[in-house]
């Protein structure tokens, strides 16, 4: 029999749900992944859920990866040195970041707001790391949407069910935000290749091949498939659901990361650090 042609169904291996931590009286947060598991999350470094006020984060720098902001609740304020520009992300708007070799920015809510976002690092691979900064301003109501019965996904990069997203990307990635009306299913598929996950933004739901159960606030990651063939992950609603799911291409590189930067070597984030400082990120 020739399998070369079959979709593989993606197992759920893990799923878990992350601490909250309270970082001061306006501040708090939950690395849903947390950094550290580089090979095993490839290409994600970490994602982190944040609610907090204005100053909770001063200006800084970033080398080497790509973030993924997606704003929850509130209004976020954006600033970076490369357009002068400030930007604001509304409530379902996500910024597509491509550091490359640098960019200087600050995340900031508008007065008197909390901001709940998530942001992802997605890795660039060696020969990518330098490459200019870029920034993809992604607003939900220009995301192109796939419906179903009792299904609706917006395609924040990648696709689902042949409905593309225009979002340019380096490393490959699946972004999209998925609801669910209770008993409504959805397959999405995805290159073999990729590894992945979903975090449950609200509801229940069953996950994967051996439908996996998955509540508000839990991470379950997607079982591998085989490189160079299709594969897809199901999901249906027992409640009205909402979950996000990631996921992309490994990069398979070594990683030297600290604090804002992310390489491949030790050397090499002493010279973004000496860089930065020199002013040759402007
Ligand atoms: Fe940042």
């Amino acid at each position: 029999m020739n399998q070369t042609d079959s979709v593989s169904e993606r197992t759920i291996t893990k799923v878990w749900s992350a601490k909250l931590n309270r970082i001061s009286s306006g501040h708090s947060n939950s690395l849903i992944l947390e950094p550290g598991h580089w090979a095993e999350y490839d290409p994600f470094l970490f994602l982190a859920e944040d609610w907090f006020q204005r100053g909770s984060f001063d200006v800084h720098p970033h080398r080497g990866i790509e973030t993924v902001t997606y704003v929850m609740e509130g209004k976020l304020e954006h600033y970076d040195n490369k357009t002068g520009d400030k930007d604001e992300l509304l409530p379902g708007d996500a910024q597509w970041m491509t550091a490359g070799r640098g960019v200087i920015h600050k995340e900031d809510p508008a007065e008197g707001e909390t901001v709940h976002s998530l942001q992802l690092w997605v890795n660039l691979p060696s020969t990518e790391k330098m490459t200019d900064p870029r920034y993809q301003n992604l607003r939900s109501a220009n995301m192109p949407v796939r419906t179903e019965d009792g299904v609706s996904v917006v395609i924040f990069s990648g696709s689902s069910g042949g409905v593309q997203s225009n979002t340019q990307n380096i490393v490959p990635v699946t972004m999209v935000d998925i609801q669910l009306q209770p008993g409504a299913s959805l397959k999405q598929d995805l290159p073999g290749s990729y590894n992945g996950f979903f975090f449950v933004l609200q509801g229940e739901g069953t996950f994967g091949r051996e439908k996996t159960k998955g509540v508000e606030r839990q991470v379950l990651w997607l079982g591998a498939s085989e490189a160079g063939q299709p594969s897809e992950v199901s999901v249906t609603a027992v409640s009205h659901l909402r979950v996000l799911l990631y996921a992309g291409e490994p990069v398979r590189e070594p990683v030297a990361a600290r604090g804002p930067f992310v390489m491949n070597t030790e050397e090499q984030i002493w010279q973004a650090y000496q860089d930065y400082s020199n002013g040759k990120f402007v």
